[in-house]
């Protein structure tokens, strides 16, 4: 049976997991992801994989798949640009090889969650599909007859850069109004602090959970005010809902899949965000009235994805 380790690298955090041949986990571990330095984040990456390797004490470890935020090359070794890691032209497949005995694969972030979708999770049968990460940042992978698409140059789907905005919110990536900007992690954070800071009384409940601080509101917190049914928490998730809605409508009329599989973390506060992103993507299809639309699906496999598939990676 051939074990690898999937490791997922967020702007927030690495997860890295060893996973058997069926995408079942075996043991995982985790750490906060080192900001703007390549050997902090290998050394990293090293040590986690050091860690669960010590843990299967004797077990056979066939290699190690990496799945990175950021536009990954062609050969699948460099990062060419990660904003949300403060990265460019990062050698990052020779920077964790170096420091381990077992082949090393690199893939972006969102395509091996989407990879894991597709063959174990929302995603399994369809072979026109669009996944969708909300994560720190918005993922994509484009999956076309069967096939993960990575374009000439290792950056297809890079759809949180797609410039939803012109001249809008700016991104790391170094241009205004990109996607992520509006539907994301970071974006619905920023939508409830702004709340906070406009409305505090309609931001009470928010407030009263990041202990009276605006700038603690933090996921988790609009998350859990939302479930409790608080209106300035739901009307958050709404308003990022709806761009994340108004981006599928874009990609419809672009790639018209068969399905769109929604993941990352935000898309763990399931209808809270799935509803007002499945009302806007409806509305705003071209050709809603008479054309055949995509289904909207939550992703199935959570915030595990991303290591299931790149562990998957690793052995092809
Ligand atoms: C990056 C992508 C990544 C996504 C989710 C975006 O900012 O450009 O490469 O997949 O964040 O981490
Ligand atoms: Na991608
Ligand atoms: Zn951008």
């Amino acid at each position: 049976m051939a074990l690898t380790i999937g490791v997922d690298i967020g702007g927030t955090k690495i997860a890295a997991g060893v996973v058997d041949p069926e995408g079942r986990i075996l043991r995982q571990a985790k750490r906060p992801t080192p900001f703007g330095d390549g050997e902090l984040l290998a050394e990293a990456v090293a040590e986690l994989v050091g860690e669960l390797r010590k843990e299967g004490d004797g077990e056979e470890v066939a290699g190690i798949g990496v799945g990175t935020a950021g536009f990954v090359d062609e050969n699948r070794s460099r990062i060419v640009l990660a904003g949300n890691l403060g990265l460019a032209g990062d050698p990052v497949r020779e920077r964790i090889a170096r420091r381990l005995d077992l082949p090393v694969v690199v893939e972006n972030d969102a395509n091996a969650a989407a990879w894991a979708e597709v063959r174990f999770g929302a995603g399994r049968g369809c072979r026109d599909a669009v996944v969708v990460t909300l994560g720190t940042g918005v993922g994509g992978a484009i999956i076309m007859d069967g096939e993960l698409r990575r374009g000439r140059f290792g950056a297809a789907g890079e759809i949180g850069h797609y410039r939803m905005v012109p001249f809008g919110r700016r991104c790391a990536c170094g241009n205004q109004g990109c996607w992520e900007q509006y539907a994301s992690g970071r974006a619905l954070v920023a939508e409830a602090r702004d709340l906070a800071a406009a409305d505090p009384d309609r931001a009470a409940r928010l407030l009263e959970l990041a202990g009276g601080d605006p700038g603690r509101i933090e996921g988790p917190e609009i998350t859990r005010a939302a479930r409790e049914g608080d209106q300035g928490a739901i009307d958050c998730f709404a308003t990022v809902g709806a761009w994340v809605g108004a981006g599928l409508a874009d990609l419809a009329a672009i790639l018209d899949p068969e399905c769109f599989v929604i993941g990352g973390g935000v898309s763990e506060a399931g209808d809270l965000v799935l509803a007002p992103a499945r009302e806007a993507y409806a509305r705003a299809v071209t050709g809603r009235a008479t054309r055949r639309l995509a289904e909207v699906r939550a992703a199935e496999l959570g915030s595990a994805a991303g290591i299931i598939g790149a562990a998957d990676l690793a052995l092809r």
